[in-house]
């Protein structure tokens, strides 16, 4: 019998990601539940949704009562939505607190009166944001390290609070209620159809618009861009593999590059020849993140593949094309 496999925030980057990689490497069963916040119903999707005869079940799940439109015997739920982005938690942030935490609890409720496998919860690295900065853990940064944001008062960091919940939530229910649970911690995913609110699609934008000087925000904090396809295979390989359950894995790649750096290899690539002007960051972004992924090596035998010119070249040809191609920029 093929597996039943849920992708809860299906239509966004990640989830139709995974939805693709699925389609066309396994005989599942899947379906999308997701609201259309985000996730887009756009002629990617409409394809992929067509040809793999995925099921989509529209609906606004901090409703528990959208949860009765699923089935109840799912073998694998990937939990992926959530409101996500520093943009929304400045503006919004009484909004992710709502949101994400009725997706998480509403989620843990209905595991509890269904018959459900094993659930993958997404988290971030911005769980332990604040605590490479306030007590210097060191980066790369491994899983075991204690989670912490450095103002709780801050509405930046209202994400990574129902992160935190999530995390735990997942990790102890799972225990108590008999179904399998493993949490992925991503670091700065990118690749096409991603919106426009992420640093490299926000990039493209302003080049084409002709910044001049090129402002550089946060220039010499580090990150560690990891491309799509690299996340989609870490994420289904902590699914699938034995022994996961109650794991916890950063999924990213080691490659620390500054945000100069990824900004003048970008300029390269949009080629502008104009002037960059150094620019400080939005507060509460953390001056170093690069996640060790020694543990989904070792445990998951994840290996990233593409390295970041490469995903940065496929990226920015993505999104020129599909403005050139005279789409609209959109959240
Ligand atoms: N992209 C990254 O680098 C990154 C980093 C860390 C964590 N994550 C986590 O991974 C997951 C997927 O991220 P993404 O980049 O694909 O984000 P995304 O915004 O593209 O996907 C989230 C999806 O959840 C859906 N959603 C939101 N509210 C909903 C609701 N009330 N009911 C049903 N669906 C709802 C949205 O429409 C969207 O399709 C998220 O949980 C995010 O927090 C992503």
């Amino acid at each position: 019998m093929s597996k039943k496999v849920l992708l809860l925030g299906g239509a966004g980057f990640i989830g139709f990601n995974i939805a693709k990689y699925l389609s066309e490497n396994r005989d599942y069963k899947i379906t999308i539940a997701d609201n259309f916040a985000r996730g887009k119903e756009d002629a990617l999707f409409t394809e992929l949704v067509n040809k793999h005869k995925i099921k989509v079940v529209a609906g606004d799940y901090t409703d528990p009562g959208a949860f009765e439109q699923l089935d109840n015997d799912y073998h694998q739920v990937y939990m992926l939505a959530s409101v996500v982005g520093v943009d929304n938690a400045n503006s919004i942030p009484h909004e992710i607190i709502r949101i994400n935490t009725a997706l998480i609890y509403n989620t843990l409720e209905w595991i509890r009166g269904s018959k459900i496998g094993k659930v993958l919860f997404t988290s971030t690295s911005e769980c332990y944001a604040g605590t490479i900065d306030a007590f210097g853990y060191k980066v790369p940064t491994a899983e075991e390290v204690p989670l912490c944001i450095e103002d709780i008062s801050h509405p930046r960091f209202t994400y990574a609070v129902t992160k935190m919940l999530g995390e735990s939530g997942f990790l102890n229910y799972s225990r108590i209620l008999g179904f399998e649970a493993t949490i992925v911690r991503y670091h700065n995913v990118y690749g096409p159809r991603m919106g426009f609110k992420h640093v490299i699609p926000h990039l493209v934008v302003r080049f084409r618009k002709g910044e001049q000087p090129f402002k550089v925000y946060g220039h010499d904090q580090t990150r560690a861009f990891c491309y799509i396809t690299d996340a989609v295979r870490g994420t289904v390989l902590a699914m699938e593999q034995p022994n996961t359950n109650g794991q916890i894995y950063h999924i990213g790649t080691q490659e620390e590059i500054s945000i100069g750096e990824l900004i003048k290899y970008a300029g390269e690539l949009m080629k502008f020849d104009g002037l960059y002007e150094d620019a400080p960051t939005y507060p509460g972004s953390v001056s170093r993140r690069c996640p060790d992924i020694t543990k989904a090596r070792t445990q998951l035998g994840f290996e990233p593949e593409v390295g970041w010119k490469e995903g940065l070249d496929k990226t920015i040809s993505w999104y020129n094309s599909y403005l050139e191609e005279g789409n609209k920029v959109y959240e």
